[in-house]
């Protein structure tokens, strides 16, 4: 089954103004890497090639500087514009001549997965044909997020967004899976209170349909949001102490690419040259002499 990519990166980052202003947020650095890395990473653990990046549109030279057409990667990387934040629902709608009718898989450009397993549960999400699935990860302040209630088999019960009273500690992340109908859901939906086109709503239309599966996310997986100083610098240290303790990068695309196959060692070479200077190159070479298997 084929199921493209769709990396959610517009917005206007006002809570990280004045960083923002001048760039756009998902540019913003993760310690070693641009934050879109990290997302982008995701769908590529998840066997995902073709991918979509909506930004807003005076962002996109930058991104495409950054990304190309993905084939440095063994992707391909098209581009789209979001030219006002309308709400996450509506990224399905400008990315529908992309999608062509088939399933996808939209990430939020400031998102941050990493656990054990994480492959594994993202490529059995992906091979679902049929019906829609969410990522919920218990957090403390479940008021700032979607929120999903599970009955005791694990099964969603309801979904709302951003509740005053949460009725369970479990987000929703900003990963979502979609079957072919997500575009004609989004398509049904009407702007909120706050003129967004909501992605819970999207994903209320999945549960009511009876074809909602949520996977939560246990204690041995950490998602982390940027949309703050705090939460981005919380990010930034998390990925170092992970990077500096195990000498492994974490969500390094061009690694991804390289133990997926999608480059042969001779490409990951070149890759690495030009980025030598700051270590980063260094890392990328060091691979090569461990091996695939390590
Ligand atoms: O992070 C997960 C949460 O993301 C979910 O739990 C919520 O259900 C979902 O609504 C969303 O919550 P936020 O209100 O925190 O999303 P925010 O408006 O901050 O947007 C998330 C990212 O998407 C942010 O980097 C900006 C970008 N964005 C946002 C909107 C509304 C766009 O690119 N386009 C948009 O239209």
């Amino acid at each position: 089954m084929r199921r493209c990519g769709i990396v959610l990166a517009g917005g206007t980052g006002t809570r990280l103004h004045p960083l923002t202003v001048a760039v756009s947020k998902q540019l913003m650095p993760v310690f070693d890497k641009p934050m879109i890395y990290y997302p982008l990473s995701v769908l590529m653990l998840a066997g995902i090639r073709d991918m979509l990046v909506i930004t807003t549109p005076g962002e996109q030279p930058a991104f495409r500087r950054l990304l190309g057409d993905g084939s440095q990667w063994g992707l391909s990387i098209s581009y789209a514009s979001q030219p006002e934040p309308e709400g996450l629902a509506q990224a399905l709608l400008i990315g529908a001549d992309f999608l062509d009718g088939g399933a996808s898989a939209l990430i939020l450009g400031d998102n941050l997965f990493y656990g054990a397993n994480l492959p594994v549960l993202l490529k059995t999400a992906s091979a679902r044909p049929e019906g829609a699935t969410l990522f919920a990860c218990r957090v403390k302040n479940p008021s700032l997020y979607g929120v999903v209630s599970l009955d005791a088999s694990g099964r969603p019960t309801a979904i709302e967004e951003k509740p005053a009273r949460p009725k369970s500690p479990f987000a929703v992340t900003g990963l979502y899976f979609y079957d072919h109908r997500a575009v004609e859901f989004a398509a049904g939906l009407s702007p909120s209170p706050r003129g967004e086109l909501e992605i819970t709503d999207l994903n209320r239309e999945y549960l009511e349909a009876g074809a909602l599966t949520v996977d939560v996310l246990g204690r041995g997986h950490a998602w982390l949001d940027t949309g703050t100083h705090d939460s981005l610098l919380d990010a930034a240290m998390f990925v170092r102490i992970i990077e500096e303790r195990q000498g492994l990068k974490v969500c390094c695309p061009e690694e991804i690419a390289w133990r997926q196959g999608y480059i042969a060692d001779g490409d990951l070479e070149a890759l690495a040259a030009p980025l030598r200077h700051g270590g980063y190159g260094d890392y990328l070479l060091s691979l090569l002499s461990e091996g695939r298997g390590q």
